[in-house]
């Protein structure tokens, strides 16, 4: 089953292949699906400082009845906070709203604050890199990474470190794979994780999904998170209905190659634009 296979990180750290997204869901609703999700074999649970759900997933961590060293929990700094103290304090708080004295993945949530897109914020994200770094050699997170980071972004964080994000979280599904990153992410040993990977819901009706997915005798829905393993990246479908979160990560079954190609060629203009996260 999907749900009991993992990725291994470069520092030998094993990630499950699918993650639960909470974006969007408000307190009640994170607490019910993260609850949910845990029932149904999910073991990772991906949340952010930004998102207002910390202590609603923390605590349906606990209320699981699944010990801790057995969910693997990933936060992410705020993208407006940039340098050394700040990033120790947002880490403190995310452990504290989330009831936990270690994380399993922190990520640098943009390496722009979003309310200025391409803002040069280099020497914030070093600082912000090191604090990561120190608190990863303190034991206190056991993966460092970034999202929505391009090469430009990673490069000075490596130059400046050597230390190398074990993790790249991008926007990522059919017809919006970002090859260039993604290249860049596979080349240097970086797991793409990918996130909206049903674009956030908008392209379930998409014809050629509808068809392959009737082909399969699964969701549309399935087909997308399928095609994100047979990419090897790992996808964090969000949802707060049961029924929907148990039946996401079922995904023991295999696309064929031709299936492949044609889902490939899916393209969305009007999905291009990210929604902000
Ligand atoms: N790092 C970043 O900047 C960033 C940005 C965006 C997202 N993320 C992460 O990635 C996660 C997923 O991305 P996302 O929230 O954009 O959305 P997504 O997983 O691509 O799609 C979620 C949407 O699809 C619906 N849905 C889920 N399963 C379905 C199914 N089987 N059939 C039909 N509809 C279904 C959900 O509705 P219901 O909830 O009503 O079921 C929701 O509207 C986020 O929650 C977050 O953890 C990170």
């Amino acid at each position: 089953m999907v749900k009991d296979l993992d990725y291994v990180l470069y520092n030998g750290v094993k990630i499950p292949q699918v993650g639960f997204g909470t974006w969007q869901s408000a307190p009640a609703d994170a607490y019910n699906a993260v609850l949910c999700a845990i029932k149904a074999g999910y073991r990772h649970i991906d949340t952010a400082l930004v998102y207002e759900n910390e202590e609603a997933v923390g605590k349906a961590i606990k209320d699981s009845g699944i010990k801790r060293e057995d969910i693997f929990i990933t936060t992410k700094l705020p993208a407006d906070k940039k340098g050394y103290d700040v990033t120790i304090e947002s880490f403190n708080e995310s452990c504290k709203n989330l009831g936990v004295d270690y994380l399993d993945l922190y990520l640098i949530h943009a390496p722009w604050p979003w309310s200025n897109i391409g803002q040069d914020c280099t020497e914030g994200n070093i600082e912000s890199w090191k604090a990561m770094i120190d608190l990863y050699n303190q034991g206190k997170i056991r993966a460092i990474g970034v999202s929505n980071f391009q090469p430009s972004n990673i490069k000075p964080l490596i130059e400046a470190t050597n230390v190398v994000p074990m993790v790249n979280q991008i926007r990522f599904f059919l017809g919006n794979t970002q090859p260039k990153v993604t290249k860049y992410c596979n080349e240097n040993n970086i797991l793409v994780e990918a996130y909206s990977p049903l674009a956030t819901g908008k392209m379930l009706n998409n014809p050629t999904l509808v068809e392959i997915a009737k082909k399969y005798n699964v969701s549309p829905a399935k087909i997308c998170l399928r095609y994100c393993l047979d990419k090897n990246t790992l996808p964090l479908p969000k949802s707060i209905h049961d029924e929907r979160i148990i039946d996401n990560i079922l995904l023991d079954f295999k696309l064929e190659k031709d299936d492949i190609i044609k889902l490939d060629s899916i393209h969305d203009e009007s999905l291009d634009k990210p929604l902000r996260s």
